[in-house]
């Protein structure tokens, strides 16, 4: 069977960015100056990011049973997106709230809910896509044996396997050894290499030792400086394209959403590098994740 669809398994979580001028203090009820909303998750990002680049893509995933995962359900589906197996937890839509302070300094507190409560008995409901997809694409915000069972059964099924390992924690090394690509930022790629990776001379030292998570690529992505492809013999440097960047959220997310499009569509690496620095250039310059990631026709 000639597998053409993108099955992506990994979190939703609906945001909330406070801007407000400093943190309360134990005990204070401090206003904030705004609000904005946003539907993300990792998971939920790069399959939107797939789907608006025409991908036959589905996500598994889990919502809670409340207003925020109905909302996302209904936006992901007129995204494109088969949200068909995104089922619905007994438990809160993982939320996030971000406060950035009036010096661009950012915190963060999420409420795991539905996302911790994926089971590797999901992945089992789901196996139906394994047997259709070329490629599966995994993150880190489900719980970890989950995200190790996924790649077992992706292996049985000979799909190709993308991990953003992200955020970056511990993941049992046999399974890591199993992914095709290895996709991780400087904090991500500092991580996993046990030194600080900024600049992309020093991800190029590093390249030799993080391909041995990746059968096939090793890609460093490192924010407006570029990416780093390796493909165990080569190193490919994009640097990013110049523009103005608004927002960077859900940068990386859209450029693994290029990267499965040229995956199913088979192209070079030199392609590969140069079409998804293109799309998640365009998508740092609009306000929020999903809604800012290009469909084709906008590129
Ligand atoms: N300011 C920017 N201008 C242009 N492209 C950018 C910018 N920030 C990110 N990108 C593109 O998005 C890719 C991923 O961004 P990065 O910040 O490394 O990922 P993450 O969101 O995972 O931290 C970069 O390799 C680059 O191609
Ligand atoms: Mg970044």
């Amino acid at each position: 069977m000639n597998k053409e669809a993108v099955t992506v398994i990994g979190s939703i979580n609906y945001d909330f960015f406070l801007k407000q001028q400093r943190l309360p203090v134990i005990g204070e009820t401090f206003s904030a100056d705004s609000v904005t909303f946003g539907h993300g998750g990792k998971g939920a990002n790069q399959a939107v990011q797939c789907a608006k680049l025409g991908l036959e893509t589905y996500l598994v995933g889990k919502v809670g049973n409340d207003n925020f995962g109905s909302e996302m359900l209904e936006s992901m589906a007129r995204y494109g997106l088969n949200v068909d197996y995104v089922t619905l937890a007994n438990t809160n839509t993982g939320l996030g709230i971000v406060n950035t302070l009036a010096d661009g300094r950012v915190s963060a507190t999420i409420a795991k809910g539905a996302n911790y409560s994926m089971t590797c008995e999901d992945i089992d409901k789901a196996e139906s896509l394994f047997e259709k997809s070329k490629l599966i694409i995994l993150q880190l915000e489900i719980p970890k044996e989950v995200v190790e069972y996924a790649i077992q059964t992706a292996k049985k099924h000979d799909c190709t396997i993308i991990l953003n390992a992200a955020p970056a924690s511990p993941v049992d090394e046999k399974y890591l050894r199993m992914v095709d690509y290895f996709v991780v930022n400087e904090t991500e790629a500092s991580y996993y290499a046990r030194e600080n990776v900024t600049t992309i001379e020093e991800a190029e030292q590093v390249c030799e030792q993080l391909f041995e998570y990746a059968n096939r690529l090793l890609i460093i992505t490192l924010g407006e400086k570029g990416s780093l492809l390796y493909d165990g013999q080569k190193k490919y440097f994009f640097p990013s394209k110049k523009v103005n960047a608004i927002e960077t959220t859900g940068a990386g997310d859209s450029y693994i959403g290029a990267l499965a499009y040229t995956i199913i569509h088979e192209m070079s690496y030199n392609e590969m590098g140069d079409f998804a620095s293109l799309v998640s250039s365009k998508t740092v310059t609009k306000i929020g994740a999903q809604e800012a990631m290009p469909t084709l026709q906008d590129l």
